[in-house]
């Protein structure tokens, strides 16, 4: 059957007799997104079709209204195949649209490097010596100020051509291995640092001489067409042929697109890129090796592995130099993974005696509480909602997402990414918007619509909708939005329950070591959401504890920066693996009070 994708105007031949046609576009890197993974729960996956014939599923006769169907409208993921469907993917959020913030060319390590990989030029006449006890390879080793370094067989093959021909050449190794012996007028040696989101890809090309950010990327994960969360992918592991094989090629084509675009922007070639720190949550870093990640998937919840030693980059998939080596971030559990060792490491708590509270708040949110003496790590299951997921208008943070919510003198005040007509409401502007309600007392501490509140311009805007839920009007219907954007009750419950898990997690860490927020010398938010919330607001509606604004710091996408610091540093490298190794995770789900915490935690 032939099947027609707008507007990029691809037309598919596919012998597939059955599927959906967010199936058929995930794999071929389509999009659109599919927060719920294909489940039909969350009703974010509309395309326009036609030509299709198939009746509406229920899920679709729920999401979509009778007017929307009779236009063309169909969710993706549950719109069957059929010969000579025409799929307009519409207003799928692109990814150059998408808000990542923004990172740091030119940023250069400040304590002294110790790159993974190294070039040095060295001398090839030492053999002139007439030593009749040494070799050329010692000769490489000495010239090197290294010992036993393993060198390849094609390497060793290739030695005495090189030192009868020339007088000095540039060894590129790594403290256990040569990679190469170049001419000396190629130029440097340049390493990237991969972030692996679960949403996000970002990528740093870095100068591994100077240790020094040149440029950097970011771009959607691709494995967001198979579904919003962690689990999600792993359901597409568990229940399609070839899922981890699909979701692993999706990834690395985005990667080794991202480094290609770096590479040749920067005029290099991919081949001088020796080296890759990879770091990610654990369920990505096992689909970057192409390592079944199911067991994390149920319980015990454990990894296949924690610290994978470096690999040689051939046998990753990335391309770049093939015989470069690729450092993967150690995790510290299933589901504290890779990014929070890196984003520890770049927090520097785990260097000093100030008590610290990191956090990196997304769908699983991980926590972690320490200093130099100990560390404590959970993972807490917040939930997608900011991620704008099972939201009634919920976005992700893209062009025509409400980023911004405040209310002044009866008014509501937008602030909206790209300047656009609202579209719908993002993770930031649902922080902005929930404490907000609070304070003018639109909803009460346990997040119930008020039957009256002081403003009555703003109470004006709260109604019942068809199906009898209160909602607040956040934006008044417009030719974009026809019904719209609104918040309902089963909205506000949606954000309780991701701010139960948070503070519950925070709460259940700190009663471990006896301590209360008020002890915290600092409070370390990192990733891509805490660039865009409004502490303050994040403070106000419990997600954070309540400390002084001071004591409050962004440190950005801490995982990138953590896998940056391993590429210019084994000291740093080092230190991760013992991060990984001392952190104490703690397992909330599993604890006999953890139910009745999360109930009175979802209160604000
Ligand atoms: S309803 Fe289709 S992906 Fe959620």
């Amino acid at each position: 059957m032939r099947i027609t994708f707008l507007p990029i105007c691809c037309t598919v031949t596919t012998e597939a007799e059955s599927g959906t046609v967010g199936q058929l576009a995930a794999c071929l890197g389509l999009g659109p997104d599919q927060p719920c993974g294909g489940e039909g729960t969350c009703g974010k996956c509309r395309i326009l079709a036609e030509n299709a014939n198939s009746f509406p599923t229920g899920a679709e006769l729920q999401f979509l209204t009778p007017k929307e169907l009779s236009d063309g409208f169909r969710l993706a993921c549950q719109c069957p195949l059929e010969d000579g469907l025409v799929v307009s993917l519409g207003r799928a959020p692109e990814m150059k649209d998408r808000k990542i913030p923004k990172s740091d060319p030119g940023k250069r390590y400040a304590r002294k490097p110790e790159p993974v990989v190294r070039k040095k030029i060295i001398s090839l006449t030492g053999t002139r010596d007439n030593d009749p006890g040494t070799s050329l390879a010692e000769v490489l080793c000495t010239q090197t100020g290294t010992e036993d370094l393993r060198i390849p067989l094609e390497l060793l093959k290739s030695l005495p051509g090189i030192f009868a021909k020339r007088k000095s050449a540039a060894a590129v190794f790594t403290n256990s291995r040569f990679i190469a012996l170049e001419d000396e007028k190629t130029h440097g040696v340049f390493g990237v640092a991969i972030d692996i989101g679960t949403t996000s890809l970002v990528v740093w090309l870095v100068d591994l001489e100077s240790a020094t950010v040149l440029d950097t990327a970011s771009e959607l994960n691709p494995q967001t067409s198979f579904g919003a969360d962690v689990l999600s992918r792993i359901s597409v592991i568990q229940s399609r042929e070839r899922g981890l094989e699909m979701l692993k090629d999706a990834l690395l084509s985005s990667l080794n697109r991202m480094i290609a675009t770096l590479a040749r922007k920067n005029g290099l070639d991919t081949g001088s890129i020796y080296a890759a720190a990879v770091s990610g949550n654990t369920i990505m870093e096992h689909i970057f090796l192409g390592v079944d990640p199911s067991p994390i998937g149920r319980s015990p919840f454990i990894p296949v592995t924690r610290c994978t030693p470096s690999l040689k980059a051939e046998s990753s998939g990335l391309d770049i130099n093939p015989r470069g080596e690729i450092v993967m971030i150690p995790n510290i559990s299933g589901f504290v993974g890779g990014d929070i060792t890196a984003g520890v490491e770049a927090s520097g708590m785990f260097r000093s005696s100030a008590i610290t509270l990191f956090t990196d708040i997304g769908t699983n949110s991980e926590i972690v509480l320490g200093n130099r003496d100990f560390l404590l790590a959970c993972s807490a299951a917040a939930g997608p909602a900011f991620e704008g997921a099972r939201i009634s208008h919920g976005m992700r943070a893209v062009n025509g997402a409400v980023e911004r919510v405040a209310f002044q003198d009866g008014n509501v005040l937008l602030g909206v990414i790209g300047e656009k007509t609202p579209e719908g409401i993002c993770g930031s502007g649902i922080v902005d918007l929930v404490a907000e309600m609070l304070r003018s007392g639109l909803i009460d501490k346990n997040g119930k619509f008020s039957d009256t509140s002081p403003d009555s311009r703003l109470h004006s805007r709260i109604s019942n909708n068809p199906q009898g839920l209160k909602e607040f009007c956040l934006y008044e219907a417009g030719e974009n939005k026809p019904g719209g954007i609104v918040f309902t009750q089963k909205d506000v419950r949606e954000v309780q329950l991701a701010k139960g898990a948070i503070a519950t997690g925070i709460q259940i860490l700190l009663e471990k070591k006896d301590l209360k927020p008020g002890d915290l010398d600092r409070v370390v938010v990192a990733g891509a959401f805490g660039n865009y919330i409004n502490m303050k607001n994040a403070v106000d509606m419990g997600i954070l504890p309540k400390v002084s604004s001071e004591k409050i710091e962004y440190i950005g996408n801490s995982s990138v920066i953590g896998a940056f610091h391993a590429l210019v540093s084994l000291k740093d490298y080092r230190l991760m693996k013992k991060i990984a190794r001392k952190a104490e995770f703690v397992e909330l789900s599993s604890r006999s009070d953890f139910q009745q915490r999360f109930l009175s935690n979802m209160s604000f």
